[in-house]
């Protein structure tokens, strides 16, 4: 009899199914649901930093099931993604999230040759992001040159892998290099991670903090948490240096201990008791990293934890409805409403829910590496 996470995955299955035929209807690829129905983001166009999560997610169900429709919708927005290359001037460091997940997704079920290349591509890009003074580069806005943020630790992973295609060690390299960096500037003595650390792009030297999508300077983003928690634990699997694994058992143990009792994630651990928001992405993303730290350690704390997250997400925040889109609720782009929208479905949730689950079933097919 399948057990209550195989009895999820069915039912996405079942929605996605269904509400990937209204994305190739309206031609999107689709950011975040509202009303119901699927909307583009409405930043950036298709070179918006999210545009990987869809087809992740038509991937994830794809290699579960082998059902050609999953493979037919991940293909369609592959073929939007690509074109960005041409746009250009709105691909930045998140190249990881949108070409690993979706080209190299496809080219590891697939074996596709032309999505192997694509994801070369994007590699290049990210290594053309790389600062030798010891970062890549974040953003785009010439104001922004010395920005690093601790999402990127997700996007290294591209590199990484592009080093194994390739046999070059230039892109491993800069990974570690920007990896190192991460630990040393962004990395806090309670095991939290700052979000934006500004470099002086000539010398490398740390210029300061900036707040980012958390309450102030120097909280603690939860979904900022949660990438350098699955980030070092990313960077360990693929570098097998073990001051990685401990930054990430750090980062961990401080994510554990903010876990609500409802199972569901603060948008800020610091934020004020007044102004309360949830960020369930966070959860999602950090029960991913979690269930990995678990294979990696075989300390049973990580998979319990990671399924307190999961239970929460199941128990409370899902829309099974199978003519409404999007699945996850309560999801928070910035703690300080930059237009994403608060206590929505953004499609990162629903894509790391759905990863969540396939580890906890054991049928990951592990996009990231
Ligand atoms: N990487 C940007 C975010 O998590 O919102």
């Amino acid at each position: 009899m399948p057990g209550r996470y195989e009895e999820v995955f069915q039912k996405i299955q079942d929605k996605f199914r269904r509400t990937a035929v209204f994305a190739a209807e309206s031609g999107i690829i689709p950011y975040k649901s509202e009303n119901g129905r699927w909307i583009a983001s409405p930043f950036d166009g298709n070179g918006w930093w999210t545009g990987g999560f869809w087809p992740a997610l038509m991937w994830q169900l794809y290699a579960a099931g082998r059902e050609e429709c999953f493979l037919k919708e991940a293909r369609r927005v592959e073929a939007l993604l690509t074109d960005e290359f041409r746009v250009f001037r709105h691909l930045n460091h998140d190249v990881g999230f949108m070409y690993l997940l979706s080209c190299g997704a496809d080219f590891k079920l697939t074996s596709d040759e032309q999505a192997r290349t694509d994801t070369l591509h994007a590699a290049s890009l990210l290594m053309g992001r790389f600062n030798p003074v010891g970062y890549i580069r974040a953003w785009n806005n010439p104001s922004q040159v010395g920005y690093a943020i601790i999402d990127c630790m997700m996007n290294l992973s591209l590199l990484f892998w592009a080093s194994r295609q390739t046999g070059d060690p230039r892109f491993a390299r800069v990974a570690t290099i920007h990896a190192d960096t991460a630990l040393k500037e962004f990395l806090r003595p309670d095991g939290s991670v700052s979000h934006i650390i500004e470099f002086d792009p000539g010398t490398g030297r740390r210029v300061r903090e900036h707040p980012g999508q958390g309450y102030a300077l120097g909280t603690q983003w939860s979904r900022g948490q949660a990438w350098g928690l699955y980030g070092f634990t990313l960077a360990y699997m693929n570098a097998r240096d073990g001051r990685y694994l401990e930054a990430a058992q750090r980062i961990a143990a401080n994510f554990i201990a903010h876990i609500r009792p409802d199972g569901l994630t603060d948008c800020d651990f610091c934020q004020p008791d007044t102004e309360k928001r949830i960020d369930n992405i966070a959860g999602a993303i950090a029960a991913c990293g979690l269930m990995e730290l678990h294979g990696l350690t075989g300390v049973d704390a990580y998979a319990e934890s990671a399924r307190r997250l999961v239970d929460g997400l199941l128990d409370r925040c899902c829309d099974w409805s199978l003519d409404r889109c999007g699945m996850l609720t309560h999801c928070t782009a910035s703690y300080h409403d930059d237009g994403a929208g608060r206590h929505t479905n953004i499609t990162y949730g629903d894509y790391f829910l759905t990863e969540a689950l396939a580890k906890l079933n054991g049928t990951d097919p592990m996009l990231w590496l």
